[in-house]
């Protein structure tokens, strides 16, 4: 995962760098450290925890060089540490990189590298990428302005695993070189002065323009240009992107944090995100999608592969699916599905979901998909992500960027672009057309009562004073409502750091009601009409256990019957995750913050999953 930014041109690099880093750190934060050229030599600062950190380290405000890298770790190879942190250097203090991604093989490199003399500082894979570079350095014997770029492209070849990497080199002031495999890069291109950064938001304040690497491509930056090679260093050509994202859309503005912003967004994101695809008066248009009549007509089934929250956006869209168009849908977690050799073939389609589009299990499970024949379509938040790129065919959520480690505004647009995606094929189908008229009579509103839905805020934030020292919580429901439970319990347990459970309400007395105790929080959402009797039964029997029940519902039922009822506006079954989660939501993010936690940053976590 990890976060990384580099700055070539006129000014000071390191406060760039370091406004930078405080952008990314919902990537990482276990250290931070950057390296800049100084005169003639490489510097650099890095420490255990936090970015802020760096403004302490002595010296750090005297660094003039013009030219840096930087980085804010999720360690997966070393414990957090001083000596971990990134950048690291190889022994004789020519080259600086940073890292993000597992160097695979690297036990085999160090100890190739030990053979030859080298001595490693840290536990960390990294380490052995600027030695490698040193070790083919240090052989070639050509003195050209391309040493330093064939030295590195020598290195990286011998790597296996994930990487996007960032080199420095004392003897080349006026250069940095970045590359990538499976590892997120963006290039950013400015007026005398260019960038580098894991995502767009992070220096959407600096430029606009973008050039995206593809896997095994390599970028040679200066001040003035910028020059790109594919694997075997052939020129290539690259054009450049223009962003029209709003800088302020990656800021707090005035909200306390990014996960309330986000929350509070909802209502615009799904705006949005219907957008253009959607017609209430005629067909929906997808122009990206070639999809015929006959092809889903053959279909033995659908296939929607995602992680966490994506994943329970993924289950949404099996119901809608499954229900409307007829195709059997099958949901399944990227990291399982990727090694279980799974039925897929031509005649399956395969659905990716992924808000940053660079989740490494489900880039690879489309990767393998590919390869089996299936016809593979990725959903994603962000234009130009890897996953998009490998995919056959991609569509986009309009959120906007979610900072947030906690996803909120992108599993509601997930949810609401595969509900219009799925209208789509039955409308090729020519099926359930009496079904899709009122759907989408509902769709139209949605926004409108998702902003209804916001208003229970302060009951909500009442409410999680009564329970934010629980220790344990359940989520129940049915149906559609059962998917919702998943969310809602993830959501909980990621920010708020109690341990819950969520479960189909008819499976609890097969074994989780042994955990009922008396004054447990139940947490129960119903907004299935055929299931409501089914669940008040199923809520009693935790009743009798003296559970402290709190019901999520749209459908007219007996307050009195549970310790709080909560209100939500009305909606298809279809839809009606869009609304049921706002609530709960909200009651992850009061529980987290009444207990005084880092909302946007949970430990352990990080937003994109660059790693298996
Ligand atoms: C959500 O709150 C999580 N932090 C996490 O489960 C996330 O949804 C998952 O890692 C998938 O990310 P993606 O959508 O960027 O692929
Ligand atoms: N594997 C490297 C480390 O543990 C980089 C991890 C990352 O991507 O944050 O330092």
């Amino acid at each position: 995962m990890c976060g990384i930014v580099g700055y070539i041109g006129n000014q000071k690099a390191s406060p760039i760098l370091i406004n930078g880093l405080i952008r990314l750190e919902y990537r990482g934060y276990d250290s931070a450290g950057i390296s800049t050229i100084e005169k003639n030599s490489l510097s650099i600062m890095k420490d255990k925890g936090r970015v802020k950190n760096l403004y302490q380290l002595e010296g750090i405000d005297s660094l003039t060089g013009t030219v840096g890298i930087a980085h804010t770790r999720w360690a997966t190879h070393g414990k957090p540490s001083q000596e971990n942190a990134h950048p690291h250097m190889d022994n004789s203090k020519t080259f600086s990189v940073v890292h993000n991604g597992i160097i695979e093989n690297y036990h085999e490199l160090r100890k190739f590298l030990i053979d030859h003399g080298y001595t490693f500082y840290s536990q960390t894979d990294t380490e052995i990428i600027p030695n490698l570079v040193h070790y083919y350095y240090s052989k070639d014997t050509v003195s050209d302005d391309l040493k330093f770029l064939r030295a590195f492209q020598h290195a990286c070849s011998d790597f296996k695993g994930s990487y996007g990497i960032e080199i420095i080199c004392k003897d080349y002031p006026d250069q940095m070189i970045v590359t990538r495999k499976d590892s997120p890069l963006v290039i950013g291109k400015g007026e005398e002065e260019n960038y580098v950064s894991s995502d767009i938001p992070a220096i959407l304040s600096f430029t606009r323009n973008f050039y995206l690497l593809n896997d095994f491509e390599y970028a040679v930056l200066s001040r003035n240009a910028i020059s790109f090679y594919d694997q075997e260093l052939q020129s290539i050509a690259k054009e450049v992107k223009h962003i029209e994202w709003n800088a302020s859309s990656a800021e707090k503005d005035g909200y306390e944090d990014f996960m309330l912003k986000e929350i509070y967004e909802q209502p615009t994101a799904i705006r949005e995100t219907i957008g253009a695809k959607f017609s209430e008066s005629s067909h929906c248009v997808f122009d990206e999608l070639p999809f015929t009549k006959e092809y889903l007509a053959t279909l033995n089934r659908i296939y929607i592969i995602a992680c966490g929250t994506a994943m329970h956006a993924g289950l949404a869209g099996k119901n809608t699916f499954e229900k409307l168009c007829k195709i059997s849908t099958e949901v399944d977690v990227a990291s399982e599905f990727r090694y279980r050799n799974p039925l897929v073939d031509e005649k399956t389609l395969c659905i990716f979901i992924s808000q940053s589009g660079e989740t490494a299990d489900t880039i690879a499970a489309l990767k393998l998909c590919k390869e089996k024949g299936a016809k593979t379509l990725a959903i994603s938040n962000v234009i130009g992500s890897s996953i998009t790129r490998e995919a056959d065919y991609s569509i986009y959520t309009h959120a906007g960027p979610e900072i947030a480690v906690a996803s909120t505004k992108a599993y509601t647009s997930q949810v609401m672009l595969i509900t219009i995606l799925a209208i789509y094929f039955a409308e090729i189908l020519e099926c359930n057309q009496n079904v899709i008229t009122p759907l989408k009579k509902e769709i139209m509103e949605l926004p409108k009562k998702i902003e209804e839905t916001l208003t229970l805020a302060k009951s909500i934030q009442d409410f999680s004073k009564k329970i934010y020292q629980e220790k344990d919580m359940f989520f129940l429901g049915r149906g559609i409502d059962e998917t919702v439970a998943k969310e809602a319990s993830l959501k909980l347990k990621e920010i708020s750091y109690i341990h819950s459970e969520s479960y189909p309400a008819g499976e609890l007395k097969h074994g989780p009601i042994a955990l009922i105790e008396n004054d447990m929080t139940v947490i129960s959402i119903i907004t299935e009409p055929n299931l409501v009797e089914k669940m008040i039964s199923n809520i009693q029997e935790v009743i009798t256990r003296g559970a402290k029940t709190l019901v999520i519902t749209n459908q007219e039922i007996d307050a009195n019957l549970f310790d709080r009822m909560i209100k939500i506006p009305e909606t298809s079954p279809f839809l009606s995750p869009i609304l049921s989660i706002i609530p709960l939501q909200l009651l992850s993010y009061y529980i987290s913050k009444e207990k005084g936690l880092d909302v946007d940053k949970p430990r352990n976590l990080a937003k994109s999953v660059t790693v298996e």
